[in-house]
């Protein structure tokens, strides 16, 4: 498999170089310079993305590269707004550190192998579903409004996908290659398409859940990124600024024209617990619509079977079990409803 190496530091290039080959064939380029890639293989990018500058010059040195599927970006420590520049560059997936690299670059070659021997893989349409929710929260982090077209885009994405490739399939895949905020709206929204297609909703009850889970945590867009972006648990004072972002979500899109109400509902209610035990308005059981249900039980499934900096990721079948403990808080029969969804699907 061939490598393209974009660098903005020509000292990183021999220990890259030392780190791949003869594995790959390395063709390095330092940014700035005018020499043309091969257009194929992978292209992995690794500069300071908080330089804009830097940013202009990989903008400049990708155009023509379109017919490079991987963009691996290697984004030093979990930095939420460069993570988002990364994936609106254009990055499929990103690394933390070379050392990291090497070995998604091994996951990116057994992906291409597959694909070579005709394995349908659905990572092309996850990449643009990514690359659409890292720029609604880059765009609401920098003070725009939410554009709800692009949800709507993003929503019948993952509908598409999910109806075209099975939930398993796109659970696996958002989980080897995206992280962080992003992985996690994906796999909720995954998980609540998958679930409303299981208990077969109608087409548009599904693509309403998909709008409610694509956008249940847009809130979170305007948490500060140490708290958001933080590698370990969150301190109660920390939690508590994070337990906001729910009302802030709401705050955000209550305004907008042509937003649905149980979108309204699903993102300020979906931290709520039958018992009255949620947040932020500590509802009770007969205040809590069904969509708003139904997301919270792919909100915490999804949360569980994330890896966290400070847990690794738990089984399907675990996380199942945590959510049939929850008797009182979830609605078990929507539980039981879930459980081929969790397990199987
Ligand atoms: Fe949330
Ligand atoms: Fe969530």
């Amino acid at each position: 498999m061939l490598v393209c190496y974009l660098t903005d530091e020509p000292g990183k290039i021999p220990a890259i170089r030392a780190a791949l080959e003869p594995r790959y064939q390395v063709i390095a380029r330092v940014l700035g310079q005018e020499s043309v890639f091969a257009p194929s293989g992978v292209l992995m990018v690794d500069a300071d993305l908080r330089q804009a500058a830097r940013v202009e010059e990989i903008k400049h040195a990708l155009q023509g590269l379109d017919t490079i599927n991987e963009k691996l970006f290697v984004v030093h420590g979990h930095l939420h707004h460069l993570i988002a520049q990364a994936y609106a560059l254009g990055a499929t997936s990103v690394a933390y550190n070379a050392k990291e690299a090497v070995s998604r670059l091994a996951r990116v070659e057994a992906t291409v192998r597959a694909s070579q021997a005709g394995v349908e893989c659905a990572i092309g349409r996850m990449a643009d579903s990514s690359a659409a929710f890292a720029s609604m929260f880059s765009a609401v982090g920098g003070g725009q409004t939410v554009n709800l077209a692009d949800a709507e885009t993003v929503t019948s994405q993952i509908i598409a996908s999910i109806n075209q490739h099975g939930l398993s399939g796109w659970l696996d895949n958002v989980r080897k290659y995206h992280e962080g905020t992003f992985q996690h709206c994906l796999l909720v929204t995954g998980i609540a398409v998958g679930f409303a297609v299981d208990i077969r909703f109608a087409d548009q009850d599904v693509k309403r859940l998909g709008m409610a889970a694509t956008l249940h945590d847009i809130g979170k867009a305007r948490i500060p990124l140490p708290i958001l972006d933080k590698p370990g648990r969150l301190d109660p004072k920390e939690e508590e600024i994070m337990r906001q972002h729910p009302a802030i979500g709401y705050d955000l899109l209550k305004d907008i024209p042509g937003i649905g109400s149980e979108t309204l509902d699903a993102v300020r209610h979906h931290h709520e617990y039958l018992d009255g035990s949620g947040y932020p308005d500590a509802l009770t059981a007969s205040q809590i619509p069904d969509i708003v249900r139904l997301l919270t039980i792919s909100d915490i499934f999804a949360a569980l079977i994330e890896a966290r900096s400070y847990r690794p990721p738990m089984s399907r079948e675990n996380a199942y079990k945590i959510l049939c403990d929850m008797d009182g808080k979830l609605e078990q029969p929507l539980v039981k409803a879930f459980r081929d969804v969790a397990m199987v699907a």
